[in-house]
């Protein structure tokens, strides 16, 4: 991010800082079990950086959409456990984030202590973005930190109304999420290739219109090619589609050859005829496809073509699965895209919770130049929209 002050352009020794992190964090079903810790310990650097500086640190974050009331099963203590765990110290935690407690527990921290406060959307406040709850929150520090790089898309109060109060920086996170997603779309390094799929095209049509003008390639995959599919009058059997985004989907693929972009779909695709994970699974021609067939994959001639491009490729941006990786016999064309990346020395970037998922899934983490924290908040970048967590912090020229 060239525009945000960060907190290492910025003097903020032994300051007290409210830290804005994302630890939605997903939970096992009906438990208080995180299932996955990424989002925490995506936030470790920017928490060292201030521990290293001398500041006490008072985390705030949001877990799943209590909606203004209190849930115990969306409480953020487990995570107070699990990051005192991966940070080898004590984290204090108050139940209520706005409350004499909150207060006088931040107010007694030391150097370097940590005090988590309980889920913001407990309050109605933080999602309405009221500015007496944001100023309430803003009295517990002296300086706002945002590394809430998956919630930046939301206009909160603790993502934006809390700027008004306090001198308001960016994250290590949140700056590493810009920078890589702005630059990916910015100054690609050619050929560029932008892997996208997910169910619906509907989430992804923005995204789809913007990289027409800026990828070399765009192969297309997941739920979503059905409806590709069907605007390029292909037979998608009983695959379902969004009828509403045929027209734009065709349009796209008018626009294709002026924009210099090959849009590329897939060739043969993994069918079955129920919707189940035991069914029958077969790969065919997308020309061959039954009435009642339904595209679950892309096919083993599309997984290597795809895997061909992406190996010819300097840059790769994937967003949405290939099929529904979670079912066994569905999974070869998502698993030959991770792997065509892993092995693959371009720059990769991978945006969007579930191609995250599916990446993990896989083991291949590690192997990504880039992976995002942001669902919602990355495709809105994507597409070229202004975060508001972002567009409310200091600017460079603010010094
Ligand atoms: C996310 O998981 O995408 C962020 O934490 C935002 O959550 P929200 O969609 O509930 O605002």
């Amino acid at each position: 991010m060239n525009s945000k002050l960060t907190i290492e352009d910025v003097e903020i020794s032994g300051q007290r800082a409210l830290v804005r992190v994302d630890y939605n964090v997903p939970l096992q079903e009906g438990t208080s079990t995180i299932s996955d810790d990424t989002r925490i310990k995506a936030s470790i650097p920017t928490l060292k950086h201030l521990i290293n500086k001398g500041c006490s640190l008072v985390l705030c974050s949001h877990l799943g959409r209590p909606e203004g009331k209190r849930y115990p099963g969306l409480s953020l203590k487990p995570i107070a456990t699990r990051l005192g765990e991966i940070l080898e110290q004590k984290i204090q935690f108050v139940e209520d984030c706005v409350s004499e407690e909150a207060a006088a527990t931040a107010s007694k921290l030391g150097k370097g202590e940590i005090l988590l406060l309980e889920n913001l959307r407990f309050h109605r406040g933080e999602e309405e973005n009221n500015l007496a709850f944001a100023e309430q929150l803003s009295e517990l520090a002296e300086v706002f930190i945002n590394d809430a790089f998956g919630a930046a898309h939301r206009a909160h109060a603790s993502t934006s109304g809390i700027t008004k109060f306090l001198p308001s920086y960016a994250g290590l996170l949140l700056d590493k999420e810009v920078t890589y997603l702005e630059n990916a779309l910015k100054n690609p390094k050619l050929p560029f290739t932008a892997m996208l799929g997910g169910a619906k095209v509907s989430d992804k049509i923005n995204v789809v219109n913007r990289l027409t003008k800026i990828a070399s390639n765009i192969c297309i995959g997941g739920g979503m090619a059905a409806t590709f599919l069907a605007a390029s009058n292909k037979e998608i059997g009983n695959s379902s589609i969004e009828a509403d985004f045929i027209g734009l989907a065709q349009a796209l693929l008018n626009e294709k050859t002026s924009n210099n972009v090959n849009l590329i779909l897939p060739i043969d695709v993994v069918v079955v005829k129920t919707f189940l994970k035991d069914s029958d699974f077969l790969a065919k021609s997308v020309g061959d496809l039954d009435d009642d067939d339904i595209i679950v994959d892309i096919g083993p001639t599309t997984a290597d073509y795809y895997s061909s491009i992406i190996q010819k490729s300097e840059t790769i941006l994937w967003n949405g699965p290939m099929g529904v990786y979670e079912w066994e016999k569905a999974r070869a064309g998502t698993h030959s895209v991770a792997k065509a990346l892993a092995n693959g020395s371009m720059l990769s970037i991978i945006g969007g919770g579930s191609t995250v998922a599916a990446v993990n899934f896989f083991g291949l983490q590690a192997q990504m130049t880039h992976v995002s924290t942001g669902g919602g908040a990355s495709l809105e970048l994507l597409e070229g929209k202004e975060l508001p967590g972002v567009a409310s912090l200091r600017d460079k020229t603010e010094g």
